[in-house]
């Protein structure tokens, strides 16, 4: 079969790197993809939002299914659009894709069927908002309601900060359209953790737990980024943490759908705040996580177009997947001033030498070879029996690749090694 993926992330390369294992895959396209997609498949250009100019390939190429790597095309509703046209695409559609499209939409979800989150307020008038921060306790969170890749959340230490941030998302508009509206919600303490989940419209299976490094600088320091690294599995989620997650989280949620009628076909990525062995579900999102699809892949033991395909059908329940007992960790490679501005069209050098899981994020082919193109711009993923090794081996690829202000995380993955070895 001929798949096409969506998206050009370290996610969509991680996606692309998978379903070219199967037998089943003839061949595979990737919209628009990156330096290391075409590699193993073919790069097509397009935006991932012009659901038309990607129905021309999907006609000219002959796919048979589409895989949604983004938010982005899911909130605009790329999921109703294909399936309308009777073309077989993985992902939710429009109006469950709201769970991650609009936070007021998702705390109201979770509020509603009893899945716990932090206690919160919405505003949409940015004077009753002021009056609101006057009298609330800090550190607090502000958060705009839309997307706004990855940045619309701003934890505020004082007034002041509070009401600087209001102007900037309100009045300012830094985010565009999605901070009309925004949410205040309560500073929750602890540790992180990201539970992805293959759902159809009967069940929810998760998979192996990750844990995301969001801010930039060693010891969570600094400002965040859309992820600077990520280990599977995350033992903050031990066999106790899973069994609750799968009551108060999955099998509530997935009630909650069938009582609303709201079908949601896809990943369910549950991002977590765990504290003294309790949770609470910071955000929902509705598609893979970056960077944590490079270390839950590369420990699935199953054909991923069969997961896929399962989904589609909805016959989840008839396929027993599988998962390597092992760890694997992803150090992420970002171009120097990342989040803020950067250079691009570094010219990268070591990759021949660099035996192991490369994915590539912001990265082009070019007539020079693999440039810089982003500001994550690899995520170098090891594999090992134990989380040491994988650590090691990890920091071993990274010294491998080289381009000018390289700059990286030095203790992806040191955080577990209190909990396991
Ligand atoms: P979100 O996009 O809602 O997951 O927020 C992005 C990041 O902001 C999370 O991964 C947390 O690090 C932080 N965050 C969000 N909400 C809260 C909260 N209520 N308390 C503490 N940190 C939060
Ligand atoms: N790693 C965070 C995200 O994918 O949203």
């Amino acid at each position: 079969m001929n798949i096409l993926v969506i998206g050009n992330g370290g996610r969509e390369h991680t996606i692309v790197w998978k379903l070219s294992q199967s037998p089943k895959v003839s061949k595979i396209y990737t919209l628009p993809g990156n330096g290391g997609t075409a590699a193993i498949s073919e790069n097509l250009s397009g935006s991932v939002s012009d659901f038309h100019g990607i129905d021309q390939y999907v006609k000219e190429k002959k796919i048979d299914l589409i895989v949604v790597g983004p938010e982005v095309p899911l909130v605009e509703g790329i999921v109703d659009y294909f399936e309308a046209k009777n073309i077989r695409i993985f992902g939710p559609n429009q109006q469950a894709a709201q769970l991650e499209g609009s936070k007021s939409f998702s705390k109201k979800f979770m509020q509603k069927h009893g899945v716990p989150t932090a206690e919160y307020e919405e505003f949409t008038d940015i004077e009753k908002a002021k009056k609101y921060i006057q009298k609330m306790d800090y550190p607090s969170v502000i958060k705009a309601d839309g997307l706004a890749a990855g940045k619309g959340v701003v934890i505020v230490q004082t007034q002041t900060e509070a009401e600087n941030t209001l102007n900037e998302i309100m009045k300012n508009q830094v985010f565009g359209a999605a901070g009309s509206k925004i949410i205040i919600e309560e500073f929750l303490k602890g540790e992180e953790a990201s539970i992805l989940a293959f759902v159809d419209a009967d069940t929810i299976i998760p998979m192996v737990p990750a844990q995301d490094h969001k801010a930039i600088y060693d010891g969570d320091t600094g400002p965040n980024t859309g992820g600077m690294g990520a280990y599977s599995p995350a033992p903050i989620v031990n066999a106790e943490m899973m069994k609750k997650v799968q009551e108060q989280v999955f099998d509530r949620m997935l009630a909650g759908f069938k009582s609303d009628g709201l079908l949601f076909k896809g990943i369910l990525y549950a991002g977590l705040m765990i504290h003294k062995g309790e949770l609470k579900v910071l955000e929902f999102n509705v598609r893979f996580g970056d960077p944590e699809t490079q270390v839950v892949l590369p420990r699935l033991d199953t054909d991923l177009v069969d997961i896929f395909n399962a989904v589609i059908d909805d016959k989840l329940a008839d396929i027993n997947i599988k998962w390597k007992d092992n760890f694997a960790v992803c150090v992420v490679l970002a171009s120097g001033g990342y989040p803020g501005s950067y250079e691009k069209g570094k010219i990268v050098s070591g990759l021949e030498k660099a035996d192991g899981l490369v994915f590539h994020a912001g990265t082009k082919l070019d007539k020079k070879g693999i440039v810089t193109d982003g500001g994550r711009v690899f995520g170098v993923t090891a594999l090992g029996s134990k989380l040491t090794g994988a650590i090691e081996s990890a920091y071993k690829l990274v010294d491998k690749i080289n381009f000018d202000k390289k700059i990286f995380r030095t203790d992806i993955g040191k955080k577990a090694l209190k909990y396991i070895k």
